[in-house]
């Protein structure tokens, strides 16, 4: 059958779009976005979802501030797909520790290198992606505090970054992705039409990551996780390759005091007035 660029078909799109008109405009329709959450879903959210102009989210920042929580909700919300670009660097400094990888003999970095497979797949188990490393999935072992302590060394290496980069450019091909990083607004996505900077304070940082830890069993000193906290933000932002640091047109959002749902709410604005900007844009110019 014909198909469209959106991927469905020509009839289930003039269907959807015609059963759209109706339901706005029959006043039995609005009695039955009243009654029943699925046609509420079927008949808005899914159109909705289907036609509306998708972009990409680059959300910056640094260590512990709550970029992965937030970007995931804002890609749930939205229907994106969600990248948490720090889990591969995760997954590979997972894998060089386990194979005694030496990061200061290239040659066996780039070998290494070519023996890596990460994917990222939907649990419908724990409503959220996981990370795969050679067809394992390790999303908890690469978040313990052993591989924080050597991440930053690893994803300083020049061949490394260039291998994740491409896969990351790769998964934002089709739009309609956050992902989260150091790097995404100023490397991976350097077009991105939203770059948000996130930033919060370092003790309110560290008691974030500390809870977190907690909750998967790993009891931490405080000072300990702000150490490392620390670290990482110091190289990350004077590596030679990629330093993290704020994109010129990235909007900063400072969440020391704000609960995780304001700070999505806050993101959905933007992106709001983001797509609103480049429709008003696209009308003008057709
Ligand atoms: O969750 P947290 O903020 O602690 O870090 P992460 O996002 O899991 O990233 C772990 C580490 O990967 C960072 O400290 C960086 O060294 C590195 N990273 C990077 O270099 N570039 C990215 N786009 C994402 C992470």
């Amino acid at each position: 059958m014909f198909k469209t660029s959106f991927g469905c078909s020509f009839w289930l799109r003039t269907i959807i779009i015609w059963v759209g008109i109706l339901y706005y405009s029959i006043p039995q329709f609005y009695y039955l976005k009243q009654t029943s959450f699925l046609v509420n879903v079927v008949l808005t959210d899914f159109p909705y979802l289907c036609f509306m102009r998708k972009i990409i989210i680059a959300i910056d920042g640094f260590s512990a501030c709550g970029k992965s929580t937030t970007a995931k909700a804002v890609a749930k919300s939205l229907g994106y797909a969600f990248i948490d670009s720090g889990a591969m660097y995760r997954a590979v400094t997972l894998y060089f520790m386990k194979h005694n990888v030496s990061i200061t003999d290239p040659k066996a970095v780039s070998k290494a290198l070519q023996q890596i497979e990460i994917e990222f797949r939907f649990s419908t188990e724990n409503s959220r992606n996981e990370i795969f490393l050679n067809g394992l999935n390790v999303e908890d072992k690469i978040r313990t505090l052993e591989i924080a302590k050597h991440v930053s060394e690893v994803s300083a290496i020049k061949s490394v970054r260039v291998e994740m980069v491409a896969q990351q450019r790769k998964m934002g091909k089709k739009k309609g992705i956050v992902m989260d990083g150091r790097d995404i607004g100023t490397e991976v996505f350097p077009d991105a039409e939203l770059k948000i900077f996130m930033t919060a304070d370092k003790k309110v940082r560290a008691e974030r990551r500390q809870k977190e830890l907690l909750e998967r069993g790993d009891v931490i000193d405080l000072d300990e996780v702000m150490e490392n906290i620390k670290h990482r933000d110091h190289l990350d932002s004077t590596r030679e390759e990629s330093p993290l640091r704020k994109a010129e047109d990235a909007w900063e959002l400072d969440n020391s005091d704000l609960s995780m749902e304001q700070q999505v709410d806050v993101v959905l604005k933007w992106v709001d007035q983001k797509i609103e900007k480049l429709e008003q844009a696209s009308s003008v110019q057709s």
